[in-house]
């Protein structure tokens, strides 16, 4: 197994735009776990599964294929899905299929197994806390409230900021809220506030911790190349 950086915080905070930097500049491999949990839940609209159905939604969790392409792209049973997941609706679905414990197990265990080969910059909200408990880096990353209204604005031009602003409210809410492992910060993990930084002053910020734990104050880049030879590839669970 390579080594984790897992980088945890709520919707809006930078976590997509920042761990997919750090991760080109490592040279591991980016895993959206967010990208997972909406998969499924296009699944489960497409097959009409309700959210309380935790049995079909367990069966949909276990016997999806999920594929993380370069450049975010995502892929389900085949097929690409890529802008299909990021609907209001998926995402409010999302975080509801992300509140069965059965559900999480499924995609805890497809999460290992993708880090069980590569280097990762894994992100979500409990990659600290439970999928990988002894991961080398962990970053909590936050901005205020209005600042992520704002950029969810820039990715969805057409929502009002109001309905954004509720629907980020809500799953906040939720995430933070539910039984199964709520979004929280790991004891170990940095505290990262992003509000007012650009992606590359939060990047650097990120890789300072880097150098600090992984490289003994080494250049990360450097040390990058000799922590793993891979390149950000497909990244797919190991079928066994
Ligand atoms: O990061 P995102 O907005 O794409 O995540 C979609 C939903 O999935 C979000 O409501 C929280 C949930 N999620 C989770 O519970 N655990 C993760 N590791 C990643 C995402």
């Amino acid at each position: 197994m390579g080594y984790v950086i897992a980088i945890d915080g709520p919707a809006g905070a930078g976590k997509s735009t920042i761990a997919r930097g750090v991760a080109e500049r490592l040279r591991y491999v980016y895993i959206d776990t967010g990208a997972m949990y909406r998969a499924v839940a296009l699944w489960a609209s497409r097959t009409q599964t309700g959210s309380s159905d935790a049995h079909k939604l367990e069966q949909l969790a276990i016997s999806a294929d999920i594929e993380l392409l370069p450049l975010g792209r995502v892929r389900l049973n085949g097929e690409d899905v890529t802008d299909a997941i990021r609907t209001p609706e998926i995402s409010a679905l999302a975080s509801q299929v992300a509140s069965i414990g059965t559900v999480r197990a499924a995609m805890v265990l497809k999460q290992r197994r993708i880090a069980e080969n590569a280097s990762v910059v894994m992100e979500g909200r409990d990659i600290g806390t439970v999928v990988f408990p002894d991961a080398r880096v962990k970053i909590f990353l936050d901005a205020d409230p209005a600042e992520r209204v704002r950029r969810r604005a820039v990715e969805l031009p057409d929502e009002h900021p109001d309905t954004l602003a509720s629907q980020i409210a809500e799953r906040d809410r939720r995430d933070r809220n539910r039984a199964e492992s709520p979004l929280l910060q790991a004891q170990d993990a940095t505290y990262l506030d992003s509000t007012g930084m650009t992606p590359q002053q939060v990047e650097d910020a990120i890789l300072k911790i880097v150098r600090e734990r992984i490289s003994n104050g080494r250049s990360h880049e450097k040390d990058a190349d000799t922590a793993t030879e891979r390149t950000a590839g497909t990244a797919t669970e190991r079928k066994s």
